[in-house]
């Protein structure tokens, strides 16, 4: 990593109170951010660029075209001093019940080399029964298979499906179908293609309780059969926290593949969790991905704030939710292996941070994690931007982008590609001021830049370590535990209870259930 020196005022750990005041109230509306402007801290720091960028693992990090200062990144690094982030960093690495509220520790970092000994040790026996496993499938073990079914809902699929999207294209040596959804629908779509004699279905299920994939699970199960597999248990595999539920489900305890209760289950790519991905792209990519995870760890863990990545970016995460009241945050991806990156996003930051509520159960009392949306550029250019450039909200903007391409078409596609991300992210910051208004750009509007250099298993995993990270940094900064998730267990609840008829529900629920179901 570059290392640049950020000269910043010397201020003692401050509280959130003290804080806001040294920033002044906020406002969330764009006219109402204070001056300097960004071009005027551009035009008032030579230096700005190299203050705000940092180079680690292959990626290239760009801070300068938001409104963070040398005065800003000082306050919030007081502010980790007096919410003792280094403290916490350490009882996470070290794998220590950081997760009070479920009673657990947080151990997806050993499963990239860098927790406790003890979990980096279990981590790795559980990854060498994968790797078996996933030998013995290339040895045909199970048969001759060609296409895997990877039934899992949220973390239990949306890590897989990313990785496999962007990495997998052109040499996956299956063919990958990952269904979450219960709508019978998108498993009717898998069930076009695949032939059920060569398929593979993993169900993949942190609790191995999720009505969602143990529904799909068994209609794969039927479809099996029913398509001339005799042993269908025979042809399939789990990937859980809690190994005696998938026995007792069916599956040989040969084809369990478990992780430890202490991964998260949007922390779980990292685990067996990742099994497609590691089957479909080959163990040496699963490993460069969580080396790249490792790598960015350790940049995490050992820089000083004011040049660590995770760190800034969560200091410009809570400046604009904190300070100036951005209610969301768009991340855009400017290459198309990268499309799921924004719904992955989406669960690891408001899973995480989506909270009311401080670790010690008290009201958060502030704004929580922003709103996480995005989608792919250029696309979104044309659909979202307007708002972006004229609209009333704040919405900080961040772009993604790989410097090498991912396709063989003219390099023209490409340099097009890459010269909208750029510009967009200058027009937002100069924009363009008219007499008639309608015409009129405030700019002034943030935005940053995460520029991989290429898009392999090395940097994705760094990318989303980083993103990992950044979680960590706001929910220490902000009090939360960023690893329960009581919020989603009232619906499923009441989901459960309609299911057995023993839910009263009020007026217009009910009535919704009447006009379905009679
Ligand atoms: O509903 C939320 C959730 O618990 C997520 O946190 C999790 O990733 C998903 O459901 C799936 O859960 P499981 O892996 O236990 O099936």
């Amino acid at each position: 990593a570059r290392l640049r020196l950020i000269r910043t005022p010397n201020i003692g750990p401050v509280s959130w109170q003290q804080l806001m005041l040294r920033f002044g109230s906020g406002e969330a509306a764009i006219e109402a951010l204070p001056a300097p402007r960004l071009e005027t801290l551009f035009a008032e720091d030579p230096n700005r660029l190299a203050a705000f960028s940092v180079d680690v693992a292959g990626l290239h990090f760009d801070w300068s075209k938001t409104h963070l200062t040398a005065q800003a990144v000082a306050a919030f690094e007081a502010l980790a001093k007096a919410q003792d982030l280094a403290g916490k960093r350490e009882a996470l690495f070290a794998g220590e019940i950081i997760n009070t509220t479920e009673g657990r520790a947080v151990t997806h970092v050993a499963e990239r080399g860098e927790g406790s000994v003890d979990d980096v040790a279990q981590a790795r026996v559980l990854h060498a029964r994968m790797r078996a496993l996933i030998d013995a499938i290339e040895g045909e073990a199970l048969g001759p298979i060609r296409h895997v079914l990877h039934v899992g809902i949220g973390g239990s699929a949306l890590g897989p499906d990313l990785l496999i999207d962007a990495l997998g294209r052109e040499d996956s040596r299956y063919d990958v179908a990952i269904v979450s959804n219960i709508d019978g629908a998108a498993l009717e779509e898998v069930f076009k293609k695949f032939d059920p004699t060569a398929t593979l279905l993993v169900i993949a299920s942190k609790t191995f309780t999720t009505k969602e994939t143990l529904t799909n699970a068994e209609s794969v199960l039927q479809w099996m059969g029913e398509g001339g597999v005799d042993d269908v248990y025979g042809r399939v595999v789990a990937l859980t926290a809690d190994p005696d539920k998938a026995v007792e489900w069916g599956v040989d305890e040969t084809r369990v593949l478990p992780f430890a209760e202490s991964v998260g289950g949007r922390y779980s790519l990292w685990s067996s969790i990742g099994f497609p991905a590691a089957l479909a792209l080959g163990w040496d990519n699963f490993q460069d991905m969580l080396d790249g995870a490792g790598e960015m760890d350790r940049h995490f863990r050992q820089t000083s704030l004011s040049q660590n990545a995770p760190a800034l970016a969560a200091f410009a995460d809570l400046y604009y939710t904190q300070v100036r009241h951005a209610e969301t945050r768009a991340t855009f991806a400017y290459d198309e292996r990268l499309r799921l990156l924004p719904s992955y996003l989406q669960q690891l930051e408001m899973e995480s941070n989506g909270k009311g509520v401080t670790i010690d159960g008290k009201p958060l009392g502030r704004p929580s994690a922003a709103i996480t949306w995005g989608g792919v550029g250029t696309d979104a250019q044309h659909a979202v931007f307007q708002l972006l450039h004229q609209g009333t909200h704040l919405v900080p903007v961040e772009f993604v982008a790989v410097i090498e391409p991912g396709d063989t078409l003219a390099e023209e596609h490409h340099r097009q590609l890459l010269l909208n991300a750029f510009a967009q992210g200058a027009a937002l910051m100069k924009g363009r001021p008219n007499d008639d208004l309608a015409r009129s750009y405030s700019g002034d509007r943030p935005s940053s830049t995460i520029l991989l250099e290429v898009l392999d298993a090395r940097t994705l995993g760094a990318l989303i370590a980083f993103y990992e990270q950044r979680v960590f940094v706001n929910g220490v900064l902000l009090g939360i535990n960023p690893f329960d998730q009581f919020g989603v267990e009232l619906g499923k609840e009441m989901a459960k209870a309609a299911d057995a008829g023993g839910q009263e529900f009020d007026v217009s629920t009910t009535d919704l259930i009447k006009r379905a179901f009679g």
